[in-house]
């Protein structure tokens, strides 16, 4: 069997297609602009490069975006007086604090700060327990990509078994309660888990968010099943020439495609929903703080 591509790209288009209507319908309907602002400390290169791409899309889909660039020097009180700032102004639906931040910040402080409602990337410990309790919360665009994804390819997702490996905070735990919440079997799988290779075989769903480049062979992956690739792992690829690098996910893409019904290659399949689902989640969040119907199969 050679599995069927899922195109995160194409889907990412379409996300930001949805989002980009019902912008526009804020605007014409209620003279609401939705605004997103995205707070960066220092200079790390990659954390730039995806600040500059979410200004960017965010500009693209119609609504405000606010950028603040601070010193790597920057106190503690500093930043948490913006993110007071901004909790405060109006004009400001969702905020987004790129991480990680430089050592001298408390980065759980820092989260917590952002008031709940303006989230964005659901990792505030209210939203973190709303998802948990399956109550209605903003959360993590990577995850909710996924979500987006597997619902799309299977329609309803009840009663399948999912496994989630990588029990991070960001990816494995949300993805797990957002599977459980649609009903799946779920089980996080980790570094310490046993027969693990076994366990993933018996997935329908299987979530690789580990960040260990191609460790997922298709001897992992049982005949038929749907794999999400979360993984963006950067690899030397000298074929390509002296100091090249190359793209690879968590599975071994390959050997997995000859053997799963579907999955999302890397790059282009999870990476492009993650910036899509930030602005879905803006809209989400604008049109809840006006007291607006939430905008439908943006939200999970
Ligand atoms: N750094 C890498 N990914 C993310 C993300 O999803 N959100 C934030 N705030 N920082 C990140």
């Amino acid at each position: 069997m050679t599995a069927k591509i899922i195109d995160g790209k194409e889907f990412a288009a379409t996300v930001r297609a949805k989002v980009a209507i019902h912008v526009a319908r804020l605007k014409e309907e209620h003279g609401i602009t939705p605004g997103l602002a995205v707070v960066l400390v220092g200079q790390d290169a990659a954390s730039e490069v995806y600040v500059r791409n979410k200004n960017k899309s965010t500009v693209e889909v119609g609504m405000n975006s606010y950028e603040h660039k601070l010193p790597a020097d920057t106190s503690e009180a500093d930043l948490l007086a913006l993110i007071d700032n901004l909790n405060n102004d109006p004009a400001v639906h969702g905020i987004l604090c790129q991480l990680p931040l430089p050592d001298h910040l408390n980065e759980e402080l820092v989260i917590n700060s952002i008031i709940p409602a303006k989230d964005v990337d659901g990792f505030h410990i209210s939203n973190v327990g709303l998802l948990a309790t399956g109550q209605k919360s903003m959360v993590p665009c990577t995850p909710l990509g996924c979500l987006m994804m597997l619902r799309d390819h299977h329609g309803s997702l009840s009663g399948l078994n999912a496994v989630v490996v990588g029990r991070s905070n960001i990816v494995g735990k949300p993805m797990a309660a957002l599977l459980l919440k649609d009903s799946c079997t779920v089980t996080i799988a980790h570094s310490r888990t046993k027969n693990i290779e076994a366990l993933c075989r018996s997935a329908d769903i299987l979530v690789a968010a580990v960040g260990r480049p191609e460790m997922i062979t298709s001897d992992w992956i049982g005949e038929g099943a749907t794999v999400i690739d979360v993984g963006i792992n950067r690899i030397p690829a000298p074929e390509r020439g002296e100091g090249k690098n190359r793209l690879v996910g968590d599975v071994h893409f390959a050997s997995a495609v000859e053997k799963a019904g579907a999955i999302t290659p890397v790059p282009g399949g999870v990476g492009p929903m993650t910036i899509a689902c930030l602005l879905a989640n803006a809209v989400t969040a604008c049109c809840r703080a006006n007291g607006l119907d939430e905008p439908e199969g943006l939200t999970a």
